[in-house]
């Protein structure tokens, strides 16, 4: 069975089944009147020039598109973000507009404890139905996949209730986008445990890991001075590494503590932000092949230096671009402002960050052998600009560019006026 074909697109991808690092990132094959074919699975069977398609895929196929020459990419991975939380902080971003910053008001017990005791009080049912609005509006902008932390609950039950949140909407008949959990207790030490960070590492690594295990595949920290500093950031990822799962830290993005080289130390997958960044932990991660995760959203929101992206890409690194989604630092899942701010302000290309967003996301959330480019044996997540030229991506700032969303070879999102 052929459940979709594509004609007359012009395919830009990245290619291969890990990430691409360095210079590489900007090589991208483009294939002019092009076709896709996806089978019965949502599996990509063809990938290639219309005028080479089989014409027994076309005869079988369930539903036939003409993309009128417009441009298909590979669905976008956006590899960070916090999806699931109870409440809003509107009063927090005021505060910071005002001269406020983002760690006197998490010190005062606002920020992320206060998101915490909002997502206490909701349901697994609440936060999922909340989080399916900002999947809908992702999938809009392109995002097949997407990872989801926990990390609001700093105890026990309501870090599972998160997973249990995600889970469902894994499940969801029908879904839009897939979802990675990421498990991510250490986002703060919460009230309960408030002078105490080293009993709380305690905690979560007797209970809070092992009641985790098997439900998410990466374990998080925010590894950041006076959060987890880097010794129980250590003991944290050690413990997380050998009960299977696979690590991401939040590093270096408001001080610069050491993060990048911790990360590339536990063999971590991920090292995200890294506004702050040494050369040193540039160096390490870019030998032991830790994806640099680059979330411009949160550099902007905050008034901060953006990451040093050119540095990676030059060190040899891999660079994957996402949104950081959250209530706080970062209450945008802006796609289409994530790769204006990257080429505009970040100075990568368009390739670059079209790699960066695609296969490179995908690198980081461990599906690169599944997704993140259009090749046969990919799932066929594609999206359908409105236009012929990939170029549009960053000139139209912060604009949707995106016509059509397809994951699994199956239309998920329409932005076409009717
Ligand atoms: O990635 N820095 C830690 N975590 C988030 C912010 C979470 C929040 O403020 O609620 C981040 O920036
Ligand atoms: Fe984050």
């Amino acid at each position: 069975m052929i459940r979709l074909v594509i004609t007359n697109a012009r395919i830009v991808t990245p290619e291969g089944s890990g990430a691409l690092r360095g210079e590489a990132m900007g090589r991208i094959s483009v294939i002019e009147n092009g076709a896709v074919a996806a089978d019965g699975e949502g599996r990509i069977v063809y990938a290639g020039p219309t005028a080479e398609l089989p014409a027994q895929l076309l005869s079988e196929a369930e539903t036939t598109v003409d993309a009128g020459g417009r441009v298909l990419l590979p669905g976008f991975v956006d590899s960070h973000t916090h999806l699931i939380f109870g409440g809003y902080r509107p009063d927090e971003f005021q505060w910071r507009l005002s001269g406020d910053t983002y760690m006197s008001i998490m010190e005062r017990g606002g920020g992320i404890q206060s998101t915490v005791n909002a997502t206490r009080t909701e349901s697994a049912r609440e936060l999922a139905d909340k989080a399916q609005w900002f999947l809908d509006r992702m999938s809009q902008m392109g995002v097949t996949t997407v990872e989801a932390k926990t990390g609001y609950g700093l105890d026990t039950a309501t870090e599972l209730k998160m997973l249990d949140a995600i889970s469902m909407l894994a499940e969801k008949p029908g879904q839009r986008v897939g979802i990675v959990p990421t498990f991510l207790p250490a986002h703060a030490v919460p009230k309960e445990y408030k002078g105490r960070t080293a009993e709380y590492v305690d905690l979560m690594i007797r209970e809070m890991l092992p009641a985790a295990k098997g439900k998410a595949r990466f374990a998080d920290i925010f590894t950041e001075k006076n959060v987890f500093e880097i010794e129980d950031s250590r003991r944290y990822l050690q413990a997380a590494k050998e009960l299977g799962f696979d690590l991401k830290l939040h590093a270096d993005e408001i001080v610069q503590l050491g993060g990048a080289e911790l990360a590339a130390e536990t063999g971590a997958v991920s090292a995200d932000h890294l506004l702050h960044v040494s050369d040193q932990g540039i160096a390490d991660m870019a030998e032991k092949g830790v994806v640099a995760t680059l979330l411009p959203l949160t550099a902007f929101a905050l008034r901060e230096p953006y990451a040093p992206a050119r540095k990676f890409i030059e060190a040899g690194c891999a660079v994957a671009l996402a949104t950081d989604l959250n209530p706080g630092s970062c209450f945008s899942g802006s796609i289409p402002l994530t790769i204006a701010l990257a080429c505009i302000y970040m100075h990568m290309s368009i390739e670059e960050t079209i790699t960066a967003i695609t296969l490179n996301g995908a690198a980081a959330v461990g599906l690169a052998e599944s997704i993140g480019s259009l090749e046969p044996g990919k799932q066929a997540d594609m999206v359908l600009l409105e236009f012929d030229n990939y170029r549009m991506l960053p000139y139209y700032v912060g604009m949707n560019c995106v016509r059509s969303v397809y994951r699994g070879g199956r239309l998920v999102s329409d932005n076409r006026i009717r």
